[in-house]
């Protein structure tokens, strides 16, 4: 069956009791035991619940892993797969991650013995130079938030087996729509699915998939030994929201193209980074992995006095932290995503006090462009 019709058939009839069409919401904690040492499949929701249940079998079908996942947050998600890792082992991080994966790793994570290295993962010497008899797993993402660099996932799947490491990506910006970074030999892989996969900013969820057993069984442990799980109203949310996945993932696509292409003409923008762009240096390696460019664009213009200006004025988009909802957002990152990464860092990385993220929506693009139009005016 083609992507599409996968997506679109999430969670379908999942009640062979009444054929419901959509998935119910068991909104329950517990469950009664048919006698002594039996169990219906489900004991208690922490454990699991039918409707994440069906939500959990969907994401691994899609990115086509053994299991999947669901977390109340993407750093819920983020941290579950962490807590795999024990005192004493280090990591290889690309720099330009989200600021709370940075955030936890550097405040949280270090406090437990856990060390980190932050590498500019489009650069593979950089990646293998970090790499010492502790580490225990490469983490990227691609493209990179807010720099949109790209990380050539073969290479560094293969980089992490020869030296018996986890390849762990996030793949948020593209879902498995676009990119399966599983297909491409990483090992976990997550998101926060309160962007492309649900869709709509209407929830908080996180979603991780393994590709092999012994690995989803270490997840499935610190699942429900944590209990960051996601409940069933929002397992059914996102079940929902993925319905149009490939709709949307389409149209967040053409309308950043058409975004990023028409920045780059203006007068008053410096830089545009998008992977689809012809001159971007990660595209060669964005089109051998990946279907699409995604709908996340970042920009810097010309004067730093232009940021608020721009933030005070657009009217169809909202100025909001957060992306891959049908409404286009845009986000200053020095200030919002990624205040959390040290000041040097951000600077020697290029999230400058210039710099825009636009998270492209699914409205008309012309409606789009005629916004930031006024907005830089
Ligand atoms: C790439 C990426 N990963 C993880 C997260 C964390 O997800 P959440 O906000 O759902 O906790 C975010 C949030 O913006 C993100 O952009």
């Amino acid at each position: 069956m083609e992507f599409c019709s996968k997506v679109a058939h999430v969670g379908l009839c999942t009640d062979a009791k009444t054929g419901a069409i959509s998935t119910p919401i068991y909104q329950t904690a517990t469950f009664r035991h048919p006698g002594l040492g039996q169990s219906t499949g489900f004991d208690y929701s922490r454990t699991q619940n039918p409707t994440r249940k069906v939500l959990e079998e969907a994401v691994a079908d899609l990115e086509n892993g053994v299991a999947g996942f669901a977390f109340s947050s993407g750093m819920a998600a983020v941290s579950g797969v962490l807590m795999i890792y024990s005192s004493g082992d280090h990591l290889v991080v690309v720099e330009d991650c989200y600021g709370g994966t940075y955030r936890i790793l550097d405040k949280v994570f270090a406090r437990f013995g856990i060390t980190t290295t932050f590498v500019d993962s489009s650069a593979l010497d950089e990646i293998a130079q970090a790499i010492t008899p502790h580490t225990r797993a490469i983490l990227v993402e691609t493209p990179t938030n807010p720099l949109m660099k790209i990380a050539d996932i073969r290479q560094i799947a293969a980089l992490a087996h020869q030296h018996k490491l986890h390849c762990i990506v996030d793949n948020t910006f593209l879902t498995p729509y676009f990119q399966r970074p599983l297909e491409l030999g990483a090992d976990i892989v997550i998101h926060s699915g309160t962007k492309y996969l649900s869709g709509h900013n209407d929830v908080l969820c996180g979603i991780v998939v393994a590709r092999e057993a012994e690995l989803a069984e270490k997840i499935r442990f610190i699942q429900n030994a944590t209990g960051a799980v996601l409940g069933p109203q929002d397992s059914w949310l996102l079940l929902r929201g993925m319905k149009t996945l490939a709709l949307r993932m389409d149209r967040h696509n053409q309308n950043a193209g058409q975004v990023a292409q028409w920045l780059t003409t203006h007068p008053k923008v410096k830089q545009v980074y998008y992977p689809g762009l012809s001159d971007h240096p990660g595209r060669t390696i964005q089109e051998s992995q990946a279907s699409g460019y995604g709908g996340m664009l970042s920009f810097t213009v010309a004067d730093a006095a232009l940021v608020p200006q721009v933030l005070a004025k657009v009217k169809l988009l909202q100025f909001a932290e957060s992306l891959g909802g049908v409404e286009s957002l845009i986000t200053f990152p020095a200030a919002q995503t990624h205040a959390d990464i040290p000041v040097d860092i951000r600077t020697r990385l290029g999230i400058s006090d210039c710099l825009l993220r636009l998270s492209v929506g699914i409205e008309h693009p012309q409606d789009i462009i005629k916004d930031l139009e006024q907005a830089l005016d």
